[in-house]
């Protein structure tokens, strides 16, 4: 089961920090989300992302997703966070609580490569779902 970004704890909690989309490159594999050709391919491949999360969620277990929006160079605003959502909810997730906001300004790193000068997210939203229905 790939779980990108994200791991499982012995509490039932799953935490997942996906890349945003292309905004920072990781790995030169492929596989890697941030390597995603379009934003249709990412979104198919994050969608796959949550439900594997949903899939190893124990009852009562809760995902946490920190995800942030992008200002992509050729795909425009890209609303990452309401993403999220969308595609949770469809694998059966619903979200447990408020956004939980992570103010990060002038984040960076010299370790990644970003695909513009410029680095656009100033805060990213912590998400914490759990299996709809329980
Ligand atoms: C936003 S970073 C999160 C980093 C994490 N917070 C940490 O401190 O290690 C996203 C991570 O997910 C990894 N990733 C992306 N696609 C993946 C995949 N298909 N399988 C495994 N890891 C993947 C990236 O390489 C990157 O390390």
């Amino acid at each position: 089961m790939s779980l990108a970004g994200a791991e499982c704890s012995r509490n039932g909690k799953v935490d997942g920090h996906p890349p945003y989309f292309r905004q920072k490159l990781y790995a030169v594999d492929p596989r890697d989300l941030s390597r995603a050709k379009t934003l249709d391919d990412f979104l198919v491949r994050y969608a796959q992302f949550l439900r594997n999360c949903a899939k190893a969620l124990e009852p009562n277990g809760k995902l946490a997703v920190l995800m942030g929006d992008y200002s992509d160079r050729r795909e425009g605003f890209v609303p990452l966070v309401y993403w999220t959502k969308h595609l949770a909810m469809a694998a059966g997730l619903r979200q447990h609580c408020t956004d939980i906001v992570r103010f990060s300004h002038g984040a960076s790193s010299s370790k990644k490569t970003y695909t513009s000068s410029f680095i656009p997210g100033l805060h990213d939203i912590c998400m914490i779902f759990e299996l709809a229905g329980e």
